[in-house]
């Protein structure tokens, strides 16, 4: 079984899939953490997020390290992310794996949730479930807002409502893969449903799908 959440920046949809997955005992991949990590290199190569050339390169050959560096969260790190997903050699460089990882999941699972802004549409299309995680700018930016305060460090409300719909805009008016709900996915808005809600309401959908037909 295959699950596809997608959605934009602090919209839940992580909280979800890994919780899906654990429910569910599925592999879990967060495919943002791929693009976080080439973007994390290439600031650390001195590169820009946009350099074509510099990003298409790292992306090829990806250092796994990344995916544990305490950079990888970091607010810099998603937004060079979301420039380097802009570029459709570095998409295309990492297709392969997600496509892997969600058909031969590792460990012999039996199902992967996979997590990101185009796993319905481009790297799943035939997902057994897609889901749609949204909720509106300020509610994602207060979200982006607390977990930063909670992890010690200063915030400021404005500047990161102003990443969050920038990064939007970004990920939304690309010409490759641009984040957009599936033609059969189904949406989920966490302004008003707290995860809780959420997440009961997707384990509803995943045994609907596990019955025998
Ligand atoms: O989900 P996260 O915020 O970690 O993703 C970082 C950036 O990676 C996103 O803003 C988006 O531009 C990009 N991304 C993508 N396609 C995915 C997952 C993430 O373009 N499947």
């Amino acid at each position: 079984m295959i699950i596809a959440i997608d959605g934009p920046a602090a919209a839940g949809k992580g909280t979800l899939a890994r919780r899906l997955a654990e429910h569910f005992g599925f592999a879990y991949l967060d495919t943002g953490s791929l693009y976080r990590a080439v973007g994390l290199a290439v600031l650390r190569a001195g590169k820009s997020p946009t350099d074509v050339v510099a990003a298409t390169e790292i992306s090829v050959d990806l250092d796994r390290r990344l995916f544990s560096d305490p950079d990888l969260r970091a607010e810099r790190t998603g937004n060079a992310a979301s420039a380097v997903a802009a570029i459709p050699e570095v998409r295309y460089n990492l297709l392969e794996f997600q496509r892997k990882f969600a058909r031969t999941p590792p460990d012999d699972k039996k199902g992967a949730v996979l997590d990101g802004r185009d796993v319905g549409t481009v790297v799943c299309p035939d997902a057994d479930l897609k889901l749609f995680v949204t909720a509106g700018p300020h509610v994602r930016a207060r979200r982006r807002f607390l977990e930063i305060e909670g992890r010690g460090e200063a915030a400021d409300f404005e500047e990161i409502l102003t990443d969050v719909r920038a990064r939007d805009e970004r990920d939304m008016n690309r010409a490759d893969a641009p984040l957009k709900p599936a033609e059969d996915a189904l949406l989920l808005d966490t302004s008003e449903l707290d995860i809780d809600a959420v997440f009961l309401r997707a384990v509803a959908l995943v045994e609907e799908r596990l019955k025998p037909q």
